[in-house]
């Protein structure tokens, strides 16, 4: 299976500098390799999707509506999504648990959503370091896993899920190897226990997230580790998100 690079380019970027950066990614990593997928801000989906239009290149958004349409507002719906050319959602970031109170059930219900719609979601899970120094980030992500899949039952087919541990997030200070891997097995277990019998384990991805760069990305990919990973501030600048592609690349 090839590996997934998502580049999860958050509030940032106008117009113009998320058409150069699609074009830069576009021109300077051989996204035939890998799953290549961008997420721009929603401003700038449809600008991306016409610079990546005949590239290898897939296009995701950041978020998703919890509901259908109507007096949402603000919201942006799975179908105006996929209306765009989106092919992947993120839920659950943590930036969004934290900053916009999304719980289990709103995240559950975006997830519904997102697959009603075929998109895939990219179910973000992970501890913060106070549930990791007591010793509870084992629970934590089992839970958050088990909370949003609660009631998925074989639609999970196609489920990436991103282990995010929430202080490697934007600090420089990414997850070890070995924290990473006890991770994925956890997720992979957790995710087989909830899902239908013969519907999942083999089709959910796992990848992780936090303070990816091209030195580090080696670590976490290969040697039934993750099947991708899910990049933040490193996906801002080509010649480090080419960079990342291609050290994927190079090992899978
Ligand atoms: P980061 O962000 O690569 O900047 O740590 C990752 C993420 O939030 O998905």
């Amino acid at each position: 299976m090839k590996p997934y690079v998502i580049g999860n380019w958050k509030m940032n970027l106008s117009l113009a500098e998320s058409e150069a950066l699609a074009r830069a990614v576009a021109g300077g990593a051989p996204a035939d390799k890998a799953r290549v997928v961008l997420c721009p801000p929603f401003t700038s989906i449809a600008n991306v999707a016409g610079v990546i239009r005949d590239t290898d290149i897939q296009l995701g958004a950041q978020d998703v509506s919890a509901e259908e349409n109507g007096p949402h507002t603000g919201d942006v719906s799975a179908a105006m999504l996929k209306d765009l050319g989106c092919q992947y959602v993120i839920v659950g970031h943590s930036e969004r648990r934290r900053k916009f109170g999304e719980d289990s059930a709103f995240i559950r219900q975006k997830i519904n959503m997102a697959l009603k719609y075929e998109l895939t979601p990219v179910l973000c899970v992970g501890e913060n370091m106070s549930q990791r120094e007591g010793g509870r980030w084992r629970e934590t992500v089992s839970v958050q896993l088990k909370e949003a899949l609660n009631g998925a039952g074989s639609v999970t087919k196609g489920l990436i899920v991103a282990y995010e541990p929430v202080w490697a997030i934007g600090t420089g200070n990414a997850a070890s190897a070995f924290s990473a891997r006890e991770a994925a097995q956890e997720i992979r277990r957790t995710a087989a226990a909830i899902i239908k019998p013969g519907s999942l384990d083999k089709d959910i991805s796992v990848i992780y997230g936090g303070s990816i760069t091209p030195r580090n990305v080696h670590t976490f990919i290969g040697n039934g580790m993750m099947d991708g990973v899910l990049v933040g501030a490193d996906s801002l600048r080509a010649e480090l998100f080419n960079g990342i592609i291609q050290s994927i690349i190079d090992i899978s």
